[in-house]
């Protein structure tokens, strides 16, 4: 049975054990050959003497042959803090090669390699300890997960892969059927609706950890294909359902990090959110909200602000402790910055017992006393300030809080702050399909079903888990009863026909006594970036894809054989 370099210690010193893994590095030193052997569980330094046997066919070794070795344990001379087994070596004894590498694409020990490289030959990228320990954080989430969930009586259940379309926002990746000629299934944004059915079926309380696959635009922690802690429960309020989620989230913290979360964990509602940070996943990983000071330009002798609150805009403002760090030229490009969330500029003000900055001359007496008593100015103040409507103002400055605590290093990387964000809208405006859809998706329980006309401030049992600026995971309590489903699609614009050929099977089972029920699905991979403190969803995933959805090392997506796609009655049109 093969041992772990890593188990072995002070403790096996004078025994002899047998050992193997791939030759991490190979130094010659002073006659004596040293090898740093590394297997899964980490690396062990070997030793050949000039004397042994062996001592030739060490000198051949290369980086990545694969190799077994035995020899005697003895204490290093000196040890190496860095390793594990730092305090011992292994005197080598006898030494097989069982496989050779060829030259290396990168130096696995130091990689300077373009990502799209490291992605190509990700066998070998994956061989890398960072990797590894990301996958093994990922593994331990899992296992966690599966742990507590059963020990409150959750059952795992499988929901099929090739379904039928359920819209959740994003474009489906569809796969056509070789024996339904010109039909596709759809492979799952989420379980959604088997995991509601199933609650229909009386199962209870559902878990899965689930693969989802949504055809939509990458970032950094989006990928195509990605997986769900996914649960739905019934006969549960919105505040078991949160509570329950919250100790999943204790016991993953506390068994993969050893980090006991505060309980409970915050809650603001969405309009706080976005009031207060800008943003429906703010980062409370440092302070500075926004500041709402429209009331005090009123009356101004800024005609342009006083223009743009007449129209209905506002003035908001962010407040960092950082005035002697941004001169005129930063601020420029700071300006820039916001422009690409469509702030047509930014104004600023600096406080050091008086105001100076780009809009000083208008900050009479009365203004720079509102200012310093609401903003709680203290010297060294930068005033960061934009105008306008209030989306644009509130997403602006949400990103700009974002970028200027990124640029002051006010984010420690060590910490953690979780939030609750409750009272999502029902609905959300689509700029690109110019109607109303729904902001969570058409399942969730609206918290006023005679209030669903008014689109913009209908609001809905939903909420979402956000740690550190990202949304970890987004769950809601669902409609059980099949009228006031029905109205719900058709205020989301569907027909009668329309809702009943996409959801009949849905508006069927809601009619056989559905309990009252409702569910969250955690980002497994978001959650895991974040325990490993990665901003790259690709470092979680052992096989990921590009932000062109490619796999550059199988070259998925491919052209198919014309025979296959004949058989699918499928043509490629130019
Ligand atoms: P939602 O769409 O909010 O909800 O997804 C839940 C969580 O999944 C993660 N996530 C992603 N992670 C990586 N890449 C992606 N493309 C991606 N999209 C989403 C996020 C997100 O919070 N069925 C509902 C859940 C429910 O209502 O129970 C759903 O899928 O962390």
């Amino acid at each position: 049975m093969k041992i772990n370099n890593t188990s072995i210690g002070k403790k096996n010193v004078g025994e002899t054990v047998t050992l193997y893994g791939w030759v991490n590095r190979k130094r010659d030193l002073g006659g004596l050959v040293f090898i740093d052997l590394r297997d899964r569980s980490g690396i062990i330094q070997l030793v050949v003497d000039p004397k042994s046997e062996v001592y030739d066919l060490a000198s051949t070794l290369k980086n990545e042959y694969v190799i077994k070795v035995s020899g005697k344990v003895v204490l290093r001379k000196e040890a190496n803090k860095n390793l594990k087994t730092g305090e011992v070596e292994i005197e080598v004894l006898s030494l097989d090669i069982l496989n050779k590498s060829i030259d290396l694409p990168f130096d696995l020990n130091n990689v300077t390699a373009l990502e799209d490289t490291r992605l190509k030959y990700r066998y070998l990228d994956l061989r890398r300890e960072e990797l590894k320990n990301n996958l093994m954080v990922k593994h331990k989430v899992m296992q966690s997960a599966r742990k507590y969930l059963n020990s409150l009586d959750f059952m795992e259940i499988e929901t099929p892969i090739l379904c039928k379309s359920t819209p959740e926002g994003a474009r489906d990746y569809l796969v056509p059927s070789r024996v339904n000629k010109g039909c596709f299934y759809a492979l799952p944004q989420s379980p959604q609706l088997f995991k509601q059915i199933l609650m229909m079926s009386s199962m209870e309380r559902y878990y899965q950890i689930a693969r989802c696959f949504r055809d939509e635009d990458l970032r950094a922690d989006r990928q195509p294909e990605f997986t769900q802690i996914d649960m739905e429960m019934s006969f549960l309020s919105q505040d078991e359902i949160m509570n329950i989620t919250e100790g999943l989230l204790y016991n993953i913290f506390k068994e993969v990090k050893n980090i006991e979360i505060k309980l409970p964990i915050n809650r603001m509602t969405y309009d706080e959110a976005i009031n207060l940070y800008g943003s429906d996943k703010p980062d409370l990983r440092f302070e500075n909200p926004i500041y709402d000071i429209t009331d005090y330009f009123k009356e101004s002798d800024f005609s342009l602000f006083k223009n743009i609150i007449n129209d209905g805009g506002i003035i908001n403002a962010l407040v960092f402790n950082a005035a002697d760090k941004y001169s005129r030229k930063d601020i420029d490009k700071l300006t820039d910055y916001v422009k690409t969330y469509g702030a047509k500029a930014l104004a600023f003000l600096k406080y050091n017992g008086e105001f100076t900055g780009s809009i000083a001359k208008f900050v009479n007496e009365e203004i720079g006393k509102n200012l310093i008593r609401s903003l709680d100015l203290k010297d060294n103040d930068l005033i960061l300030i934009i105008a306008g409507d209030k989306k644009m103002v509130k997403t602006s400055l949400g990103a700009l809080r974002c970028k200027v605590a990124k640029d002051l290093d006010l984010i420690s990387k060590d910490k953690y702050a979780l939030t609750w964000v409750t009272d999502f809208p029902m609905f959300e405006y689509s700029e690109e399909e110019e109607r109303y859809i729904a902001c969570h998706h058409p399942f969730t329980l609206p918290q006023d079903i005679d209030g669903l006309d008014d689109k913009e401030n209908a609001k809905a049992y939903a909420y979402d888990i956000v740690i550190n600026g990202y949304e970890a995971g987004g769950g809601s309590l669902r409609i059980y009863n099949p009228l006031d489903q029905e109205k719900v699609l058709e205020a989301l614009g569907f027909s009668k026909e329309q809702a009943l050929s996409q959801f009949g099977f849905l508006l069927d089972a809601l009619k056989y006594g559905c309990p009252p029920h409702g569910g969250l699905a955690l980002g497994l991979e978001r959650l895991t970036m974040i325990l490993c403190g990665t901003e790259n969803i690709r470092d979680v995933i052992a096989f990921p894809k590009t932000t062109s959805a490619s796999c550059l090392m199988t070259e998925a997506p491919s052209k198919v054989a014309l025979k296959q796609l004949n058989e699918l009655h499928i043509k490629i049109s130019e």
